[in-house]
């Protein structure tokens, strides 16, 4: 008889326009656009999740699944590939060249329950995994954004800066505090990414 593979707990796929709907969804919810601030018609997902989609842009675009249902989204990019935030970021923290970032949400039926760490954590090994040269994730969150934050130290990651940046949301103070999980042995202190400014 064959064997049935175990539900893995977490796996991630790129997103789909498919999933759209889902997406609209998960964005129109409050707790959600509190910190996730997106135009959620058409156009607008379209706008802002078409070209990952289509492979024309850097970043990437991940729906994330717990035991095969949909449950969330986590977003993972290069922060050398979009040099106005890396250096706006680099200002606070220097940066390695191959420092990658790292956002995320989870849908109400999923969110509060102790899953957010779960999530997290494997998208860390997922990360290491598609892009073995990726060095540091660094990831900057409001202040305000506590959830967030403790989410960040359960999954294994440290305070190491804080500074202003623009909010997403303009309606919060731009403090954010910057958290940083190290993957593997940093490029020499000459090569990192510093703020000209
Ligand atoms: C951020 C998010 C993914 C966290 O997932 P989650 O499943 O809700 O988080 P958890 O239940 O695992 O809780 C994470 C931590 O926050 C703590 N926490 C939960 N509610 C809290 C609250 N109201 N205030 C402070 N801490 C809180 C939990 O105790 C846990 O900390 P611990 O591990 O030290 O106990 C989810 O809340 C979300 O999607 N939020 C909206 C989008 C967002 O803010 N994204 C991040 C942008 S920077």
């Amino acid at each position: 008889m064959e064997k049935q593979q175990p539900r893995l707990t977490w796996t991630f796929r790129p997103l789909r326009r498919e999933d759209f709907d889902q997406l609209r969804a998960w964005l129109s919810d409050p707790v959600v656009a509190r910190w996730w601030n997106h135009d959620t018609s058409d156009q607008g997902l379209e706008r802002d999740f078409g070209p990952g989609i289509d492979g024309l842009e850097p970043g990437e675009d991940l729906l994330a699944l717990h035991q095969d249902v949909p449950a969330g989204v986590v977003q993972r990019c290069r922060l050398a590939d979009y040099p106005e935030y890396a250096t706006a970021l680099a200002a606070v923290l220097p940066l390695d060249p191959h420092a990658w970032t790292v956002d995320y949400l989870l849908g109400a039926a999923h969110r509060g329950q102790g899953l957010g760490s779960g999530m997290l954590r494997t998208a860390v090994d997922d990360l290491r995994h598609d892009h073995p040269e990726a060095t540091e994730l660094v990831v900057p969150v409001p202040a305000g954004n506590e959830v967030s934050w403790r989410l960040l130290e359960s999954a294994g990651f440290t305070r190491v800066a804080e500074g202003d940046l623009d909010p997403d949301n303009p309606a919060d103070p731009p403090l954010h505090y910057v958290y940083r999980l190290r993957l593997s042995p940093g490029r020499a202190a000459a090569s990192v990414i510093r703020s000209t400014a």
